[in-house]
């Protein structure tokens, strides 16, 4: 067996989620919950480590979003942002820092990345045609070109790919193509960008990651890099044209920005810098000292941007360590079909908390014990119930209870006496399990010598029956119980990493002021005499009413794209506190409607004719599918009347509506009585 690799520190990441969406339980248990055990384990061996993440708010996609809702993309990607961050925390996921791409100090070192790269000759400038939107006035990547499959004649197939028969393809081959975005016919354009030439670090790629990482990278990991170096790496483009992310910083690269994925990893080392500010601390240790260990932990679809294009940038860069692993999971799915964001088929996080209030433990548990570490796993409700019931209530649950029970029950909750060696020789056993498991990021395993642990527990008292020999042999009940406790306590200090809410309650119980893992080598771990608090259960039944709600809610949300989600979303998604300065920016007023008609281009959108008094305006709004035109003539409503016009798919708008979002439904705000157009709303 190769030694043991030691760090003196260790900086762990979690893939950043893209802003433009909330956290389903396949983001979950790819990235965050098994990151988040494997920090808190390291924090309680008292190693020192820093766990960062941040949302990751550039791309086309998300510009495309903002579009569709008639909003700022920096506006959407504060929704989310502000969303996600508050349903990780409140999920337990114990990140150092949430930090996030459209900061300052993310667009400088991402700037400053690319012109290190730029200055040392190791980009390659290329002018080349690209597709152009003449009406939105952008350039369109392949996926914004639709058109009609040469090979099959599906009248909607993307310019990278058909989705009905799966031939790749180019925007070229299309027949009759057309803007996503707009529908108009695209041109071509030509435009100048900058390449970094992957194919170079071909061959030092294939003997970091194929020879020296061949035995501690996850089989899953190296078979998809594997696949990637064996086609033979090619230069890829780092600059987009396009106004949403980090602009080039070259005077010649106006209206060009960073490629998301060129810049988006590089958001890992801002997040270092912001931490290690409000910290005060040397970021560079994490990032440049070969005593640091770098583990990404992502998604599979996210192997090659980690495995592969990152470590070469690092490398190119020239001050920077190579990540030391790069666990990545496969993905969940939920109730026998792929979990689908634009479906509506995924349990959102944020609204599990909802129906779940403080019970955050029952969906670690079960995502823990499915978590798609090699192959894909599933989610289904009914498992979560018999998971949770069986495995949670049936038999952890279950032994720290009684046990709890008991000793209050017969020795006033005061730990009588001092253990067996078994005793001892079980938890040693447990630990070493758990610490190997974890270790080598095998979380399902590691839960399991916990839950492992629990049933030498119950066997124990089954077997023994203190209830029963209390009366006989008082000093067997004493032993069997002092026996069981120092279990329970065990179980408490092991069962952090996974479970740390539950962990903390029963902390309390106990009465025990602290759980760190070194308690577990500690002769006795809880010593004769110590008094323990009144117990209550830890977990209860999910029955099988709660379980048909959810999986009925599944089906009734699915298709309705993100209605369910919205209300939660909205009511989540709180903004920070503001300056009466900035409010009063705003310029509200009341006005009428004169007419109101369907956007040519639009299904979402109506186009409103409306009166301030003094003037008239058109103004867009996406509510076609809560009212119809009709309905809208003459009434007084609330606009915005000093944003910045912004064409809607081709029809400019003069301010905005105001309109109360509830659980998918849109309520437009009106006078409570007649009040002339043009007065201000304050
Ligand atoms: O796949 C995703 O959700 C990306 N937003 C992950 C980015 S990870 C890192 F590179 F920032
Ligand atoms: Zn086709």
């Amino acid at each position: 067996m190769t030694k043991k690799k030691t760090f003196k520190r260790f900086l762990v990441t979690s893939a950043l989620p893209y802003a433009n969406g909330p956290i389903h339980i396949g983001h979950l248990s790819g990235a965050y919950l098994p990151a988040d055990i494997y920090v808190r384990y390291l924090r309680l061996k008292g190693k020192d480590v820093k766990f960062i993440c941040g949302s990751d708010e550039h791309g086309v996609p998300i510009t495309i979003r903002a579009r569709q809702e008639g909003i700022s993309p920096q506006e959407l990607v504060d929704r989310y942002h502000f969303l996600n961050k508050e349903t990780f925390e409140r999920i337990g996921i114990s990140f150092d820092i949430y930090h996030r791409t459209s900061d300052p100090l993310h667009h400088k070192t991402a700037q400053d990345f690319f012109l290190r790269l730029y200055e040392k000759g190791l980009l390659i400038e290329q002018e080349t045609e690209q597709y152009y939107d003449p009406e939105a006035q952008m350039f369109l990547a392949d996926r914004y070109i639709i058109g009609t499959c040469p090979k099959c004649g599906y009248e909607k197939a993307y310019g990278d790919q058909c989705e009905k028969c799966g031939t790749a393809l180019s925007p070229d081959e299309l027949v009759n193509p057309r803007s996503a975005l707009t529908g108009a016919t695209p041109i071509k354009r030509k435009s100048k960008h900058w390449y970094f030439p992957l194919d170079k670090h071909e061959d030092w790629l294939k003997k970091w990651i194929l020879e020296e990482h061949a035995n501690d990278w996850k089989p899953n990991v190296i078979g998809q890099c594997k696949s990637w170096l064996e086609q033979g790496l090619k230069p890829r483009a780092v600059t987009r044209d396009l106004d949403w992310g980090v602009p080039v910083p070259l005077p010649e690269a106006k209206g060009k920005v960073l490629y998301v994925w060129f810049e988006a990893p590089i958001g890992y080392i801002s997040a270092t810098k912001a931490l290690a500010q409000q910290e005060g601390f040397d970021w560079k240790l994490y990032w440049q000292d070969k005593e640091t260990a770098i583990i990404h932990f992502i998604g599979k679809d996210n192997i090659v941007f980690h495995c592969i294009i990152f470590p070469a940038m690092l490398k190119a860069h020239g001050d920077f360590i190579l990540p030391e692993n790069v666990p990545a999971n496969e993905f969940m799915n939920l109730e026998g079909d792929k979990i689908s964001t634009s479906r509506n088929w995924a349990i959102w996080v944020h609204e599990y908390l909802q129906d779940f209030p403080d019970e955050q433990d029952l969906l670690r548990y079960v995502l823990t014990r499915n978590m798609p570490e090699l192959k894909d796993s599933e989610f289904t409700w009914k498992d979560f119930q018999t998971k949770v019931n069986t495995e949670l209530v049936g038999n952890l649950g279950n032994f720290i209870y009684r046990t709890l029970t008991l000793i209050h029950r017969y020795f006033e909750g005061i730990v009588p006496s001092e253990p067996r060696n078994f005793i001892y020789e079980w938890i040693a056993a447990s630990k070493t399990a758990v610490e190997e498991s974890i270790e080598t990021f095998r979380f399902r395993e590691a839960l399991w010598s916990v839950m492992e642990l629990a049933q030498k527990g119950n066997q124990l008292l089954s077997e023994e029956e203190p209830w029963k020999t209390f009366k006989e042999n008082p000093d067997q009940a004493k032993q069997t119980l002092t026996d069981a406790i120092q279990t329970v306590v065990a179980l408490n200090i092991l069962m952090q990493p996974f479970m740390p809410f539950t962990a903390e309650k029963l902390r309390k119980t106990i009465n025990l002021s602290n759980l760190s893992w070194n308690i577990l080598e500690q002769k006795p771990l809880i010593p004769q005499g110590h008094k323990i608090n009144a117990p209550k259960p830890l977990f209860r039944k999910i029955t099988d009413e709660e379980i048909e709600r959810q999986i009925k809610k599944l089906k009734g949300g699915m298709t309705t794209q993100n209605t369910t989600s919205q209300k939660s979303e909205q009511q989540l998604a709180e903004k920070p506190l503001i300056e009466y300065d900035d409010f009063s920016k705003l310029d509200l007023r009341v006005a009428k409607v004169i007419s109101a008609e369907k956007h040519p281009n639009a299904d979402r959108l109506l186009v409103l004719k409306i009166s301030l008094g003094t003037e008239e305006r058109t103004i867009v709004a996406g509510i076609a599918q809560h009212y119809s035109p009709e309905e809208l003539i003459g009434k007084n409503i609330v606009v915005v009347a000093n944003l910045k016009p912004r064409k809607l798919r081709g029809i400019e708008s003069q301010g905005m509506l105001l309109a109360a979002h509830d659980d998918g439904k849109v309520i437009l705000l009106t006078t409570d009585k007649e009040a002339s157009p043009g007065a201000r709303v304050l």
